[in-house]
């Protein structure tokens, strides 16, 4: 078969628009031509372009009229704008996670500790819905850039359940680390929530989507989430935390420990839980009980390459794992760290659906379930860790 050519742009120019375009060069499916990227911060995209010999240019207009597929690398707050401006133009929208968030409601005097969670389940749901409808009538689509889906364990995962038949009982997993790097992070008004969204979404979407399959190979009719009970903390920003200067603790007004618990149409659960106070690296890997086999899946660190450096000097130019505060001692190195993410495995899929018309695994109702189910979640949380419903989509 002769392989098609999709065009291509970016927009935004900062870490995870980084790693698409490294993902972009690692396609083999398609041709992809990287027309250019658009970013609010003119500066950077004109550097992120210099760098990699694209054009900047200077309106997103400009830039989906270019392109088959619009790589949607902004903050949350930027998702729905861009996304829905793709598809209105027919172009396939490659949207970041999470799908998209409630921002607040512009005031000065907004802040996460002291609004009604249930106006961000409420504002949330509609801007999921404002994408689905755009992508409803368009002749694009959503591929929701959820990598966890794609990490090649949950996919060998995916293997087992389909072609055992399995029933999966509890998921539990865990995406944590010792902060995000990123300033912006520590206000829910550019984040739309705290650790439960901004890293909590990673297993809670491998954990839908692996009961999506079961359902999908049992009877065609995929096993959908129906509540949530949650708690959430701020322990970085209790009084008596003890700073010794490892965890980053200059969050505004949102959590750094969520714990999610869901329960399916079926009864089978999920526990997931997030948190950025974790010291070590980052810690994310889903546990599967099923019926028949149990299988655990370590998406970063892994043990594929173990390494032992006698002095801290030795790796002064050897990255080794993800958030790791040393590299001195025994390391977890993963030899390929994107790839056991599933970074370049989701965007050779994609480019396979804008090219080919594959199926998509991560769609927009996958995205739209885990939004649904995270607002829900803080909702509970609000109330104690009550039991919520969660719509589906
Ligand atoms: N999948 C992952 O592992 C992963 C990792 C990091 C970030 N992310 C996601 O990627 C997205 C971006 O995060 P980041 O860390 O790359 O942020 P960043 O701050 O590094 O970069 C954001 C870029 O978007 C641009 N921008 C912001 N709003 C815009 C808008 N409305 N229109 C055009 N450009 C806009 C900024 O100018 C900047 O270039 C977030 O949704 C985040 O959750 C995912």
């Amino acid at each position: 078969m002769e392989k098609k050519t999709v065009r291509a742009g970016i927009v935004g120019a900062g870490f995870s628009a980084r790693f698409h375009y490294d993902a972009i060069q690692k396609v083999y499916g398609a041709n992809v031509d990287v027309r250019g990227v658009y970013a609010l911060d003119a500066e950077q995209a004109a550097q992120y372009a210099a760098d990699r010999g694209i054009r900047a240019y200077d309106s997103l207009a400009s830039l989906i009229g270019d392109v088959d597929v619009v790589h949607c690398c902004v903050l949350v707050a930027g998702h729905e704008e861009v996304a829905v401006a793709a598809l209105e133009a027919d172009k396939f929208a490659i949207v970041e996670k999470p799908l998209t968030g409630y921002l607040g409601d512009g005031t000065e005097a907004f802040h996460g500790d002291r609004f009604p969670k249930q106006d961000a389940l409420d504002h949330g749901l509609a801007s999921v819905e404002r994408m689905l409808a755009a992508e409803e009538k368009s002749k694009g689509r959503i591929l929701y850039a959820e990598n966890w889906v794609y990490a090649p364990s949950i996919q060998r995962e995916r293997e087992i359940i389909e072609k055992t038949g399995a029933q999966v009982l509890w998921m539990h997993g865990e995406e944590a680390h010792s902060g995000s790097h990123n300033p912006t992070y520590a206000y829910w008004k550019h984040s739309g929530g705290g650790v439960m969204i901004g890293k909590g979404c990673h297993p809670l979407t491998a954990a839908l989507y692996l009961k999506r399959v079961e359902g999908r190979a049992r009877d065609g009719r995929p096993i959908r989430p129906k509540t949530v009970s949650a708690r959430t903390h701020a322990l970085t920003r209790m009084d008596n935390f003890r700073d010794e200067g490892f965890i980053r603790r200059d969050y505004h007004d949102i959590d750094d420990f969520s714990m999610m618990h869901v329960v399916f149409e079926d009864n089978t659960i999920a526990t997931v839980f997030a948190s950025d106070i974790i010291l070590g690296g980052i810690h994310n890997w889903l546990e599967i009980a099923a019926n028949n086999h149990r299988t655990v899946c370590q998406i970063n660190p892994n043990t594929s390459m173990q390494t032992y450096n006698p002095a801290e000097a030795n790796f002064a130019d050897v990255y080794t794992v993800e958030k790791i505060e040393t590299r001195q001692g025994w390391t977890n190195m993963p030899p390929d760290e994107d790839w056991s993410t599933g970074y370049p495995q989701e965007i050779e899929a994609f480019y396979r659906t804008v090219a080919y018309g594959d199926p998509v695994e991560s769609d927009s109702r996958l995205a739209a379930d885990s939004i649904s189910t995270i607002y829900s979640a803080y909702v509970s949380a609000e109330r104690g860790g009550a039991e919520v419903d969660v719509k589906v989509y």
